[in-house]
């Protein structure tokens, strides 16, 4: 037994990250473009700082990405090249609901994707969409808060209803919220929040939360509406925690920390909250804004897959006193003494997907879908732009090998995979360009210089291979 037949290989990218033509053809301004580059990202990306327009001291690299929205025609050759199956891409709501309380939306935005989707097409590549990316419409932070308010529920509901109406038979995955567990990390990124001085962030992020889930439930149940054939997704930023030791006090921290980021997709996949969460979230004194029809909505409009992001395993501690701390895409965890880390100290742990995806199949018993992975790294290209990136190749080998692992030795049912960055695009983290995931170059550095030229590098070739082999020859 080895992988599925029709296991869906490809890559992925979020539109705030590669597309640019942030004014073009009606869009709107969103979150994610007010996000500049440089120490200041930390506080405004965290919603502790209010940040609401462009000004001249900052470069705001999501202006212009990597001018996909001009040249997605290429990059979508070049996938094709790869022998994608599958690519996946989030679509910018602000493109299509400019401020994002419009009843009718804009129709070059619409257009705009709908051709991308052709063009994959043409490739014989299918479309995997995820509907936010961390983005959320500027006007409706300012006028209502972003997704404390529970109207932006109504405003999600227009968005997904017009995306699956529109684009029936030409999408067929899709994921309802990014990383949905970074709401908890990175506010205003994963859910348009802005802070007042002294308020209960807890209160406020829960509050949120509890809107996307409803959210996200009220798309799962439009999307089979429209279309039975239509699959939604969850999506977690997923790593397990290890205990830092075998005493039970790190064992417990290890299990708490694990149901902090759970918790998002105990609820969108088995319909209800956990009674762990329920009971924190009441000694806290956090109130849920439940309201009637709220249960019955969650409970029966589930996912039909599970998909997750998967960079490294964490480690968590009970000793109350601060530890070595390593760096993670926005989850910071102590230091696994065991594993190396990337130039951006994010540990590298291959064994580490192989015990997550066992935890979250365990948990859930649905398909999984791995929808992120990979290392960011400093390129280095010679006098033709050709990048020899065997670091990246030995990282993603080793990643592939635990995956098929996990599903050739522990019965994992894996729908595919697709690595994060597959062409060079903006870092979520950092809002660098320097931090390179991709088989494909982009000449951009991280002001803006260069001449945006594609490049494929080695790994380009290889990955070629692996998705020809179905992953045996890598
Ligand atoms: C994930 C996000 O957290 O990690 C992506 O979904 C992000 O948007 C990726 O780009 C890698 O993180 P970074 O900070 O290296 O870009």
């Amino acid at each position: 037994m080895g992988l599925r037949k029709d296991f869906l290989w490809g890559g992925a990218t979020a539109a705030n990250q590669l597309e640019g033509g942030y004014a073009e053809d009606g869009r709107g301004l969103a979150n994610v473009d007010v996000i500049p580059i440089g120490e200041d990202r930390g506080p405004i990306r965290n919603g502790d700082r209010k940040h609401l327009d462009f000004d001249d001291e900052h470069f705001y690299p999501a202006k212009e990405g990597i001018d996909h929205y001009h040249r997605y025609k290429e990059d979508i050759a070049l996938f094709g090249e790869m022998g994608f199956k599958t690519y996946r891409l989030s679509i910018a709501w602000s493109r299509i609901f400019p401020k994002g309380d419009e009843e009718e939306p804009n129709e070059a935005g619409l257009k705009f994707y709908e051709d991308l989707f052709q063009e994959c097409h043409k490739h014989g590549i299918e479309p995997l969409v995820t509907i936010t990316h961390f983005d959320c419409p500027i006007h409706l932070i300012k006028e209502y808060g972003g997704w404390r308010n529970r109207k932006t529920i109504d405003f999600y509901e227009n968005l997904t209803r017009t995306l699956f109406t529109r684009y029936k038979g030409l999408v067929k995955y899709w994921l309802t919220f990014n990383e949905i567990n970074v709401i908890l990390h990175a506010p205003f990124m994963g859910a348009g929040l802005v802070f007042e001085e002294g308020e209960n962030k807890k209160q406020v992020i829960y509050q949120a939360a509890h809107h996307e889930l409803l959210a996200s439930a009220l798309a799962t149940k439009i999307a089979h509406e429209v279309d039975p054939d239509i699959q939604v997704g969850c999506m977690l930023a997923a790593g397990k925690y290890y205990p830092e030791t075998p005493n039970p006090r790190d064992v417990l921290a290890a299990q708490q920390a694990d149901r902090r980021n759970y918790f998002f997709i105990d609820v969108q996949s088995r319909g209800e909250y956990p009674a762990y969460a329920l009971k924190e979230l009441e000694r806290e004194g956090i109130e849920i804004p439940f309201e009637e029809g709220d249960k019955e909505l969650l409970k029966e409009h589930t996912v039909d897959f599970i998909s997750f992001s998967y960079y490294s395993n964490r480690v968590a501690s009970g000793d109350p006193e601060s530890k070595d701390q390593a760096e993670g895409n926005v989850i910071r965890s102590v230091k696994n003494p065991y594993l190396k880390a990337s130039e951006w100290g994010w540990q590298i742990d291959p064994l580490g997907l192989r015990i997550t995806m066992n935890d979250i199949y365990d948990r859930y018993q649905k398909p999984l879908f791995i929808v992120e992975n990979g290392l960011g790294a400093v390129d280095h290209p010679d006098e033709n732009g050709y990048v020899e990136d065997d670091y990246r190749i030995d990282y993603l080998a080793s990643h592939i090998e635990a995956m098929k692992d996990a599903v050739e030795l522990d019965g994992v049912d894996l729908m595919g995979y697709t690595t994060w960055g597959c062409i060079d695009l903006v870092s979520a983290g950092t809002g660098e360009m320097k931090k390179r995931y991709g088989f494909i170059y982009v000449d951009r550095d991280n002001y803006g210089n260069g001449t945006l030229d594609r490049t494929p590098k080695k790994s380009f070739d290889w990955y070629k291979k692996v998705i020809e082999t179905n992953g045996k020859d890598l």
